[in-house]
């Protein structure tokens, strides 16, 4: 399994998986749809000392709460009608190697408290079964959502949340990580050149600053399909702006997200003079996404080796705190786009501060709130 990243933020995150591994802690795993938790918890079991017993995953959110019980710690011959046969549970099935419980904030309370027993006594029981059954099980725990919320709204035991985040890992969303869309894109590119028999070379500058200024609001996944769908339009050669996806290229989001602090710059919550940050969107430290980049493997034999095709930028790299870089052409190019990112995003940042009313965030704006309205329609901010 390749785990592509070359921002600073996931350089963090993978010592974290590296120091983590070895050791039989509980992992809890968070971050938004589509980051990329399921692959750090797969990292952690392949570098562990249990690589070679299963990587048993379950959604828990797949299931409803009594059929999950099932999966999780099997059943004995009549426990319920149609039983039959005795069947392993997941627990069972991970022995000596590692369980994920992907989207545990979904477990209710019941298998909460069942499930704070095994993790305490490393036994449990069959639904219908007597005897105690004793398990060897790494755990690793996944949530997109807050579970230290839902403790204090008492939907998440507060013990069971010690116990399983004892060593918590959060992945950073994608638009908190400019570098890895170029590292990730030039991965998606070579993979789809492979699995399409094309020749792609990478994307133009101007597409390249498109993936920089788009918020991912579904992360690596709507990346990799957003890579996918292009290519199979192409064969060759570059890939256009004219040829990404609607929203992408007008940098608004498809689907209005849950969570309302989506790419609100650092220090805009606060309403105050200051230039727009989104200006200066990271560039990134390679001149243009070609396969070949950072952590990419090679091109296929017979492509002509990519020339880079844009003067190197000032290399911005990493987060410039204040001082900011002087603008590049590339940065100044799409003024009405960067322009309604501006707009959008202070919008979102207003209704934060109005917590959602929107006659108040638009006393904040300063605008009318049938403005504010026909803006936030404009911007899919409307539900
Ligand atoms: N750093 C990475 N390198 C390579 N591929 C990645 C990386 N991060 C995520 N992916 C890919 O992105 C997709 C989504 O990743 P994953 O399933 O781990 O996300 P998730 O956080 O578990 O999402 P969800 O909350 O929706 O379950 C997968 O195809 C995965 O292979
Ligand atoms: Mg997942």
């Amino acid at each position: 399994m390749k785990y592509i990243f070359a921002s600073p933020a996931m350089k963090a995150v993978q010592s974290k998986i590296r120091q983590v591994a070895p050791t039989d802690s509980t992992v809890l795993v968070t971050g938004e749809s589509g980051s990329g938790k399921e692959v750090a918890a797969r990292l952690i079991h392949e570098q562990s000392g249990r690589r070679r017993s299963p990587f048993v995953a379950v959604n828990c959110a797949a299931f409803p709460g009594s059929l999950l019980e099932v999966e999780l710690f099997g059943y004995e011959p009549g426990a319920f009608t149609g039983a039959q046969r005795r069947h392993r549970g997941l627990f069972e099935q991970a022995h000596r190697g590692t369980l994920f419980l992907d989207e545990v904030a979904e477990l209710d309370l019941g298998l909460q408290a069942k499930f704070l027993r095994v993790i305490q006594e490393r036994r449990f029981r069959r639904v219908g079964g007597e005897a105690e059954i004793e398990v060897d099980v790494r755990l690793i725990a996944s949530t997109h959502q807050d579970l230290k919320k839902l403790v204090e709204d008492k939907k998440f035991r507060e013990d069971l949340f010690y116990r399983i985040s004892v060593f918590p890992i959060e992945i950073p969303p994608l638009r908190r990580r400019p570098e890895d869309v170029v590292s990730l894109a030039a991965h998606y590119i070579e993979h789809f050149n492979r699995e399409m028999a094309k020749r792609v070379e990478g994307v133009t500058e101007e597409t390249q600053q498109i993936l920089l200024n788009y918020p991912w609001p579904g992360n690596v996944r709507e990346l990799r399909n957003t890579i996918e769908r292009v290519m199979i339009l192409r064969s060759e050669g570059r890939i256009r702006p004219e040829e990404m996806p609607l929203e992408v290229i007008t940098g608004v989001e498809r689907l209005p997200t849950a969570d309302p602090e989506i790419y609100i710059p650092r220090g805009t919550a606060k309403i105050q003079e200051e230039p727009p940050v989104l200006l200066q969107s990271p560039a990134p430290s390679a001149p243009a996404v070609l396969p070949g980049a950072p952590a990419a493997p090679a091109p296929p034999a017979g492509s002509a080796p990519p020339a880079p095709q844009v003067p190197a930028s000032p290399t911005p790299a990493e987060d410039s705190g204040d001082g900011r870089d002087p603008l590049t052409r590339a940065d100044l190019k799409h003024l009405d786009r960067q322009v309604a990112r501006f707009e959008k995003d202070r919008i979102k940042a207003a209704l934060k501060l109005a917590e959602g009313n929107q006659s108040e965030a638009a006393r904040i704006l300063g605008i009318r709130r049938d403005t504010l309205r026909f803006r936030m329609k404009r911007h899919r901010l409307m539900k």
